[in-house]
């Protein structure tokens, strides 16, 4: 069951380009909100009970100390269905909004030496917070922005702050742009320990992937809005859940998910996005035994995790710690 655990107030409704608002969020009664690391993300309950994942935006001062605001951008999605509608066209300042707590499934990875941070269009959210919070610790990293013209560019006054700005690119598509990146001579030469992290839409994601093939899988962090298209995979097999902290075994059907079963049988795993996107359903387990269909594990961690909401047994039987 996804999880609505906190409600928010919309202090300030913002107009960034011709198809996104920001939000800015804050405690109903002007407490603190749970803080959160770079690179998080709420899950929005709205209007007409859509619910959806949304980056935040700011960087809320590191540690995991109190925040006094959750910023994010929403897109209108013209053949959306109907989420990023309900928050554009429903949604007023001063309305209270339930959302859960912020879950970081795209974290800064602080001890690498550089980073490289690349984002289509409004995939800027979780890397703007990430570059915030990179230029407060005096990080040396690059922020890339690819968006259709200067006009689609979110967000411009965070971009020009002093710390930020220097670390700024830009890339417009329009022809008579002259804000050029050329993606495959940027990522050509990877310097040694840079992590690179890119968030946008599915033919950005594809466009970088293709352009760092030849980086470390670990040394890159993808977030994606939506399961790849290509990424069904093959139709489940039934396999056996061991929990291996309870002692039991429990069945998950072929067209069942590893959490739909343990739903079954009384034990609630938080999930959110059920695409393998968000992380809520990781748990720890032996991931050398699990077919892994997730968006969010990078090959270290899915040595010892497993995302339970897509991921499948390779055999018989796949052992999780719970
Ligand atoms: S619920 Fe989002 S990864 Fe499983």
């Amino acid at each position: 069951m996804t999880e609505r655990n906190l409600t928010v107030r919309v202090a300030r409704i913002a107009r960034q380009t011709p198809e996104i608002l920001s939000f800015e969020l804050v405690h109903p009664t002007g407490r603190a909100l749970p803080g959160y690391q770079a690179g998080a993300h709420i899950d929005v309950h709205m209007p007409g009970g859509f619910s959806r994942q949304y980056s935040l935006a700011c960087d809320a001062g590191g540690d995991g100390r109190a925040a006094s605001r959750y910023l994010i951008g929403v897109k209108r999605e013209a053949a959306g269905r109907g989420g990023s509608a309900s928050m554009h066209g429903r949604v007023r300042e001063g309305d209270l909004l339930p959302i859960s707590a912020p879950r970081n499934s795209f974290p800064v990875r602080a001890e690498a030496h550089r980073h490289l941070l690349l984002a289509g269009g409004i995939g800027m959210t979780p890397l703007l917070a990430m570059a915030e919070s990179l230029a407060r610790a005096g990080a040396d990293f690059t922020l890339c922005l690819f968006v259709r013209s200067e006009e689609h560019l979110a967000f411009t006054e965070a971009l020009r702050q002093p710390l930020l700005a220097p670390h700024v690119r830009l890339h417009f598509d329009a022809p008579q742009a002259t804000q050029k990146i050329d993606l495959r001579q940027l990522l050509a030469q990877r310097e040694a320990d840079s992590q690179l992290y890119v968030c946008g839409p599915a033919g950005f994601m594809q466009a970088v992937r293709d352009a760092a093939a030849h980086w470390p899988e670990d040394a890159v962090h993808t977030e994606y809005f939506a399961a790849p298209a290509d990424a069904a995979g093959a139709p489940g097999k039934p396999f056996v859940l061991r929990l291996a902290q309870r002692g039991i075994r429990v069945p998950v059907a072929a067209d069942q998910s590893a959490v739909d079963a343990l739903h079954a049988v009384g034990i609630d795993i938080p999930v959110s996005c059920e695409q393998g996107l968000c992380g809520t359903c990781v748990v720890g387990g032996e991931g050398d035994g699990a077919e892994h269909r997730d968006f969010c594990l990078t090959r270290g961690e899915r040595a010892h995790k497993v995302a339970l909401c897509c991921s499948r047994a390779k055999s018989e039987e796949l052992v999780v710690d719970l």
